[in-house]
């Protein structure tokens, strides 16, 4: 198995071959999680901590899913009543976390880079739950995931992500994913919410849907992140929907069989067709929640292994 990674910060820190191993694990939690009894022992008698100073419904609890399922024991660090409210700081509160000896720290920050910040300071592997609007390598993972799974594979697809670019971490981990695995990727919504110097990524550009739909394997819509815009970003809703909301009109310029993606929470009728969303046949947004735990369980299964291996290392006196 390749792994090296000792955390999960970011999609930008791992290697293809990496990638394929995590997603070559999850496929096997796939299958596990799909059985009526789902329990094993990879992580039984380590300590698992999730921290998640926003909100979330998907990366919470299919992080503590997983690691329940690992047979961990977890705790979820419950933020709003903790002395992060008394103005304790992320990296004293870390501090204190870490004297508890948590073998695993699942961190969910507002700002960016706070969690590689956090995985400094403290000696546990640390996975990143989504910083800012850096990265959410998970949410990627999970959907590379999803579409490897659909498509049978995850290289020379066409890939249309869509809508606010410029707030999302999950685009920007997807688009460091799904380039280091040769994808063509075309980025589509209104100048305002492209961010500057995407162009760099090496992908297309385009401001019309139905253009940058044309021919697309995979379709993945983003939501419109009010909460991190100060300003007006778009005329209306309704305006929005209008010219960037998917639905089947646009979609019939994708692939006959081209999937729909949305990592969640969606807003229905401002980024997506509430129909579309639900619909079997070509949304698979459902299937993204349980790849999501199977992900994740991947993703702290190997964690753990390279920290046993290097407290193994450590006990016996070895240089690392
Ligand atoms: N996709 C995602 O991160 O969803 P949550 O905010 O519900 O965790």
């Amino acid at each position: 198995m390749t792994f090296r990674a000792r955390h999960l910060l970011g999609i930008e820190q791992l290697q293809p071959d990496e990638i394929r191993t995590l997603l070559d694990l999850a496929d096997s939690y796939v299958d596990l999680n799909r059985r009526t009894i789902k329990r094993t022992d990879a992580l039984a008698g380590m300590t698992q901590i999730n921290m998640f100073f926003e909100a979330s419904t998907r990366t919470q609890s299919s992080f503590e899913i997983a690691g329940k399922r690992l047979g961990a024991d977890v705790m979820n660090m419950a933020v709003s009543q903790s002395s992060v409210k008394k103005g304790e700081t992320l990296i004293d509160t870390a501090l204190t976390l870490n004297a508890m000896h948590p073998d695993l720290l699942v961190v969910r920050h507002q700002n960016s880079g706070a969690v590689a910040l956090l995985a400094e300071k403290v000696n546990c592997a640390v996975l990143n739950a989504g910083d800012g609007r850096h990265e959410h390598p998970t949410q990627a993972l999970l959907d590379a995931l999803t579409i490897r799974r659909r498509k049978g594979r995850l290289q020379r697809l066409t890939v249309a992500i869509c809508g606010d670019i410029a707030h999302s971490r999950v685009a920007r981990s997807n688009l460091l994913l799904l380039g280091k695995m040769e994808n063509r990727i075309r980025l589509i919504g209104p100048p305002t919410l492209m961010p500057a110097g995407v162009g760099e990524f090496g992908c297309e550009i385009y401001d019309d849907m139905k253009a940058g739909l044309e021919g697309a394997d995979v379709v993945m819509m983003l939501r419109l992140q009010k909460e991190r815009m100060d300003g007006g970003f778009i005329p209306s809703e309704r305006e929005y929907f209008y010219r960037y909301g998917l639905d089947a009109e646009k979609l019939a310029h994708a692939k006959p069989d081209a999937i729909v993606m949305h990592p969640g929470p969606m807003n229905r009728g401002v980024e997506i067709d509430g129909t579309l969303a639900d619909d079997i046949n070509r949304s698979v947004i459902q299937e993204q929640v349980e790849m999501g735990v199977a992900v994740r369980m991947a993703a702290m299964d190997l964690l753990a292994r390279n920290l046993k291996a290097e407290r193994g290392r450590a006990a016996a006196g070895v240089m690392v």
